[in-house]
């Protein structure tokens, strides 16, 4: 990326994705800023904003004179349905609305392979295939991409939605052998969706090219021009083969059973 690029906020930066991103970005981007809750110290060419971003006055001091978003800030898992309205929806419009009010050219937003997880694992998906959400979380998910769209199509906003896959420094679990995204492989994508020209809106898988996945990546290669580097096979030995989770089943395996969301349903 050209430092020329000028100012790139990221939000939700103390999570488990966003130190990869910011370590990614560093020294590439002109002038980073720094969004979350959480306490964050300021390196050198960063500015720290310690806020709520579905807080519209954060969001807009966040952005003023940026040229690109990064938004990470979110719920990320099952949760009551009402915390994940609060946290992915309107915290997603909040931040596209603030994008827009602000002049922001491009807004690249942290969607899930959940949207999809509701696929059997012997189904290739790929992006532009209707969603089959695994459960609450994946609906909001489904939400943040609906509003992209909206705001690419009616504003002109260019909107890049990512498609997380397991971002994990090695794969933990047999499923990961499908899912993994390795750091390198997200700092690859998040450039990517920074950089690639021609952007409208796009929403493409973000993960590894593990041998074993069950998601298209020439959307992602056509679109934003970058094809992941990392296979997750290298750690296959590390898992049982026979393992259930081959045998059949839905993508999200566990989380897409009915077990999973019931405890979040009480009103
Ligand atoms: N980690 C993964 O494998 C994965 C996979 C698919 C999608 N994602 C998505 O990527 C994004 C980042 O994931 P993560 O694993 O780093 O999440 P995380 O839960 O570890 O971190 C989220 C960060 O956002 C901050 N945050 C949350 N709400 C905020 C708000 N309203 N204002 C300011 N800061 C706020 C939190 O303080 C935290 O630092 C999320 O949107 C998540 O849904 C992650």
């Amino acid at each position: 990326m050209d430092a020329n690029l000028g100012r790139v906020v990221i939000t939700g930066v103390a999570g488990r994705v966003g130190p990869t991103v910011r370590e990614g970005l560093r020294g590439e981007v002109g002038d980073l800023v720094l969004v979350d809750r959480r306490r964050l110290t300021a390196g050198e060419g960063e500015t720290v904003i310690e806020g709520d971003v579905t807080d519209p006055d954060v969001a807009r001091k966040a952005f003023e004179g940026a040229d690109a978003v990064v938004h990470l800030a979110g719920c990320s898992d099952e949760a009551p349905f009402r915390e994940l309205v609060d946290a992915n929806i309107t915290g997603t419009f909040t931040v596209l609305e603030a994008a827009r009010r602000s002049g922001v050219r491009r807004v690249v937003l942290a969607g899930s392979n959940r949207v999809t997880g509701a696929y059997p694992i012997h189904h290739h998906v790929f992006p532009d295939e209707p969603l089959r959400p695994d459960g609450l979380y994946a609906v909001s998910k489904a939400a943040v991409e609906a509003l992209g769209q909206m705001y690419a199509d009616k504003f002109g906003l260019e909107v890049v939605v990512l498609r997380l896959g397991s971002f994990e420094a090695e794969p933990t679990e047999t499923r990961h052998l499908a899912t993994w995204l390795s750091p390198r492989d997200c700092v690859g994508f998040v450039r990517a969706a920074l950089t690639a020209s021609g952007v409208g809106y796009s929403a493409v898988y973000a993960v590894s090219a593990n041998a074993r996945r069950f998601w298209d990546l020439t959307a992602g290669e056509r679109e934003l021009g970058y094809r992941p580097v990392d296979d997750a096979a290298r750690f296959a030995s590390r898992f049982p083969d026979d393992d259930p989770f081959w045998q059949g089943g839905p993508q999200s395996g566990e989380a897409a059973t009915a077990e999973f969301t019931l405890p979040y349903l009480a009103e």
